[in-house]
């Protein structure tokens, strides 16, 4: 039976997805003599984490805003000693920095069992709410080139005031291009897992590929085991401290300054010696990432090479916020690579990473559809055709030929495809009654409306879905697959904007995420 009289802990702990973080968190929170009080705000991430907001309040102490952040499953302290390593970094090099623009972490973690963790850290902007993310201020600011210009250049000359690699002796392509990828292309690797299966891709590569009539180098020619990236000329690398993952939703932008306050979040994958040109690129490529399924064939082509070389004018009916964003990152990364007199040098370093940043999101294959990670993969070959340049002297060999449909979607495994075991048949008699509503919340799924510009019509058009789900989430508080967590945030997040006081920003916020989780649970179930 739910009891109504929670306290406002009780209430923050019910929220909790998993039963095993919920009964940690407890536990905690009774080690501390602290206590919690919901601040009626979660966070919209890109993994399964869940991001609560709260009011902490320590034993004779006043409540402060924190987000408390569970990751069910992953490496235990990842993303904890990651955060705290840049928040020190950055505290030593420039504290300013580090008070203006990183999320403060508290000094206490949890781990969990399972290899998962729950870790703490200070709201940034002043307050829940206080903050957009990037993509979605850029739409409503006045000057969003400014906005991305003013976050790029902040990110080279006010964190990195100095380079954290001493002497940065030239190093191998091959070498750096392995560094990039890491495990991606490693045997059941994200990459590896639709490459590998193109005999002369990744596997022992061909240098050349056909596209279009053309031919261009392929990317994957540029690894340390293969000989091209080392029969290149070795270039020199500008490191230091890089973000690792900075993606529009992990730069959030002060709903009251606009782009002069940002903030860095999800410091899972800092690094305090990556290359300098890999945040920027990164932060271009998620932004194109986002929009590219919008776009018509001849205008993605264009975006290619626009992205490839971003001095000329973007098609101004391309969205505004990537537009923007790639003509901001631009100009701050240009103009810093030119004071120093090493413009040469930043383009070669930006080709690297466009090669790297472009095939690491044809691994995504939760996120992106198959086109737009087929995309990704012409523009790494691009990229890589344009880095080694007038070096190359490979030309008799024959190109590889690879088929249209380079990509294919996602192989679902057995587990995800099946009702979860709340629905699934529990006795031969009632097979046909119990898959049933697993059929038919899908079926809601596929055609359900997800825009509304109002709590109302939103709670109309989702009625149908929300009961399903209600059906299909009620027996179990420890959720399986993925697919289940997902359907799980889906009816928290439906529940968020029809909560009393919603406003049509928090329903529109609220469609989005839920069109987007719609998409991934559509694309993990069929
Ligand atoms: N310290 C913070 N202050 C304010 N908002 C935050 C903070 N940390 C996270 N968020 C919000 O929550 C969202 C998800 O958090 P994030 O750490 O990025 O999770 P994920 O790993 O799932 O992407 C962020 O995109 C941001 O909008
Ligand atoms: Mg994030």
């Amino acid at each position: 039976m739910k009891r109504t009289n929670l306290t406002p802990t009780e209430q923050v702990l019910e929220q909790v997805r998993s039963a095993k973080a919920q009964q940690a968190l407890a536990r905690w929170l009774e080690r501390q003599t602290a206590t919690v009080t919901p601040a009626g705000w979660t966070g919209e991430g890109f993994t399964e984490a869940q991001v609560l907001g709260v009011y902490l309040q320590d034993y004779l102490d006043h409540p402060s805003g924190v987000i408390i952040k569970i990751v069910e499953k992953g490496n235990r302290d990842k993303e904890f000693k990651a955060h705290k390593q840049a928040y020190k970094d950055s505290s030593r090099d420039s504290p300013r920095f580090a008070e203006e623009h990183l999320a403060e972490l508290l000094d206490d973690m949890i781990q969990l069992d399972n290899g998962g963790s729950i870790i703490f850290q200070r709201v940034v902007g002043g307050g829940f709410d206080e903050t957009q993310q990037l993509d979605k201020a850029l739409i409503e600011s006045l000057d969003p080139v400014a906005a991305c210009r003013h976050i790029a250049s902040s990110l080279l000359d006010e964190w990195n005031t100095h380079s954290e690699h001493s002497g940065s002796l030239p190093q191998d392509i091959g070498v750096v291009f392995d560094e990039l990828l890491g495990q991606r292309i490693a045997p059941g690797g994200t990459i590896a897992a639709w490459a590998s299966r193109h005999e002369g891709l990744l596997v022992e590569p061909r240098t050349w590929l056909s596209h279009g009539g053309q031919r261009l180098i392929n990317p994957f020619a540029l690894g340390a085991r293969a000989s091209l990236g080392s029969q290149l000329p070795k270039m020199i690398i500008m490191r230091g401290k890089t973000h690792g993952d900075l993606h529009p939703g992990n730069v959030l932008v002060s709903t009251a300054t606009g782009g002069l306050s940002y903030f860095l979040v999800d410091l899972a994958r800092y690094s305090a010696s990556g290359p300098l040109s890999w945040d920027p690129v990164y932060l271009t490529l998620t932004t194109v990432a986002k929009f590219l399924p919008d776009l018509d064939f001849r205008s993605r082509e264009a975006l290619q090479h626009w992205v490839l070389d971003p001095a000329g004018r973007p098609d101004p009916a391309w969205p505004r916020p990537l537009r923007a964003t790639g003509a901001g990152v631009h100009h701050a990364t240009v103009e810093w690579a030119q004071g120093r007199g090493i413009l040469p040098l930043w383009k070669q370093q930006r080709l690297l990473c466009l090669t790297a940043v472009a095939l690491l999101l044809t691994g995504r294959d939760r996120l992106l559809t198959p086109e737009s990670r087929t995309w990704f993969f012409w523009l790494a070959a691009r990229a890589a055709t344009q880095l080694v340049g007038e070096d190359a002297d490979f030309t008799r060999e024959d190109p590889l030929m690879l088929p249209e449909s380079l990509i294919v979607g996602n192989v679902v495994s057995l587990d995800d495809r099946r009702a979860p075991d709340s629905v699934r048949p529990s006795s031969a008699d009632h097979v046909a009654d119990e898959a049933e509503p697993w059929n038919e919340l899908l079926a809601e799924l596929r055609v359900v409306q997800l825009d509304a510009p109002d709590p109302v019509t939103l709670a109309a058009h989702t009625e149908a879905l929300r009961l399903r789900l209600v059906h299909t989430l009620r027996s179990d508080g420890v959720y399986r697959s993925t697919s289940i967590k997902l359907l799980a945030e889906l009816a928290a997040t439906l529940d968020e904007a029809l909560r009393p006081g919603a406003t049509s920003t928090d329903v529109r916020a609220a469609c989005q995420h839920a069109t987007l989780l719609r998409t991934w649970i559509l694309g993990k179930l069929s």
